[in-house]
């Protein structure tokens, strides 16, 4: 049995930081005149906007958190050697520490570390199953000739539904893919922590439980996205019955120990700006892993970061699975979620830990989803406030490889990303009243046609124009 919904964290002055500001960075404010000529100069997508135009950047949660002074201590005693840096050996005990797995291979980013995984794992015509795509993880699994299968429950792809797990694996969904392709056929389960497309949702100790029972009987691995997953765990012990008692900390290590190793963007949860690592507890992976790495990111006691990088990542997590952080990391984002819904803003519930969802199906039913609604509602709300968001609808999802169709997924969403530490309560006041001025005027908004479509994740690059 779940526990209700609590109504937590944001709803009592609990969140309140648990830091003070020592430096801070300027903003430039624009005039509305300003931000049109940058949106139409930059094709009417947010990723190609500049920062210097953007009062407050939702663009993403990655790479953008503040980090501490511990962390910028930690920067000073970078040890920059090609081979065997301190640093390394730090993060390494840190990371068996925190999310105990054996081996770690560090990497740039996350899509290194699943570019490694993918190449390692997937054999031609391999089929992976998955708790929703995320854009970089399918790519790289369909670059390794694997096709990504998603397995994750139907309220996931229900914006209005609160089921408290919608991260949730369907055992029947993958049960079915293994037995129309049999086990040998699927290199492993792609479990993500707090699905970042749909809506920054959690899955349950229990599902995860069962899917460790059905992947052991059947020989298949279960690889956990580890980017999201001390949110998950935040989560876990906020909703879950049998998890009140127990500290973040704890939930992120039986959450990995039932997972057979990760891929990790420490872009996100681990607080620093660049960084990410490959876990795994099979000798033979470790080696191929720590193998490739030397190809495509560098030695494999650096990948492709600094060692003042890795130190300040080994702090991070440290800092980020504090109770305190993450109070004051999920409390922030409910309560610009509550704002929202005081609005009547139509948005993605349960709120997640990293984002508000807004849904640009209901918030522009007269669009045409092949007239791209949530890159239309992402360019006004720049166009308001300056106010950068992203896209993840039609156009992240991108063409099916297959039919050459745009896939047509069933959340059209724009994401209000809250970057970790930066900004205060006043600014989440200035978005949720942007938001609202958008919503009294969205009978005006239009759709846009692609007027540029690159190859690979086209949302990054892809240039669009208003439908006249
Ligand atoms: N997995 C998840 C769940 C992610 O959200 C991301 C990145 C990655 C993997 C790839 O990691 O960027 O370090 O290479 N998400 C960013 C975002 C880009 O804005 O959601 P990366």
């Amino acid at each position: 049995m779940l526990r209700p919904m609590k109504e937590t964290t944001a709803k009592k002055r609990t969140w309140a930081e648990p830091y003070k500001i020592k430096m801070v960075e300027l903003l430039r404010m624009t005039t509305r005149e300003e931000r049109l000529e940058a949106i139409r100069g930059a094709g009417y997508n947010t990723f190609l906007t500049r920062s210097r135009d953007v009062y407050i950047d939702l663009l993403t949660d990655s790479g953008t958190s503040a980090m501490s002074d511990r962390q910028w201590a930690g920067m000073m005693l970078g040890d920059e050697a090609y081979s065997g840096s301190e640093n390394f050996y730090n993060l390494e005990s840190v990371v068996q520490e925190y999310y105990g797995y054996k081996y770690l291979v560090p990497t740039h980013q996350g899509r290194g570390a699943e570019h490694l995984m993918s190449q390692i794992l997937i054999k031609d015509g391999d089929h992976v199953p998955g708790n929703m795509y995320f854009t970089t993880t399918r790519l790289h699994q369909e670059l390794a000739g694997g096709k990504f299968v998603d397995v994750i429950v139907d309220e996931a792809h229900d914006s209005a539904s609160h089921f408290p797990f919608k991260g949730n694996v369907d055992l029947a969904k993958l049960d079915a893919l293994v037995q129309e392709v049999g086990a040998d056929r699927v290199p492993y389960l792609s479990l993500e922590g707090n699905v970042n497309m749909a809506g920054g949702q959690p899955f349950s100790m229990a599902n995860l439980r069962e899917l460790r029972a059905y992947c052991d009987k059947h020989g298949i691995p279960i690889m956990l996205d580890a980017t999201r997953t001390i949110e998950n765990a935040w989560f876990i012990r906020e909703r879950e019955e049998g998890y009140a008692d127990k500290s973040v900390r704890e939930i992120l290590r039986e959450i990995c120990d039932m997972t057979d190793g990760c891929t990790m963007s420490a872009k996100k949860d681990a607080l620093v700006n660049i960084g990410g690592f490959f876990c795994c507890n099979d000798d033979d992976v470790f080696r191929k892993a720590q193998n490739l790495v030397v190809v495509y990111e560098g030695l494999h006691t650096y990948g492709g970061l600094a060692g003042r990088d890795m130190e300040a990542m080994a702090q991070g997590i440290r800092e980020a699975t504090t109770e305190e952080h993450m109070a004051a990391r999920v409390g922030q984002v409910y309560y610009l979620g509550r704002k929202l819904e005081d609005a009547g803003i139509p948005i993605v519930e349960p709120i997640g830990s990293h984002a508000i969802f807004i849904d640009a199906r209901r918030f522009l039913p007269h669009i045409d989803q092949d007239d791209y609604p949530a890159q239309a509602l992402a360019a006004e709300f720049f166009i308001e406030a300056g106010i950068r968001t992203m896209e993840r609808g039609n156009v992240s999802a991108g063409r099916d490889p297959v039919t050459g169709e745009n896939r047509h997924p069933k959340l059209e969403l724009v994401r209000l990303t809250i970057p970790r530490r930066v900004y205060t309560q006043a600014h989440m006041d200035v978005v949720a009243e942007a938001v609202a001025d958008v919503y009294a005027r969205r009978d005006e908004i239009r759709g846009l046609k692609m007027v540029y479509e690159p190859e690979y994740l086209r949302f990054f690059q892809a240039r669009f124009e208003p439908l006249s």
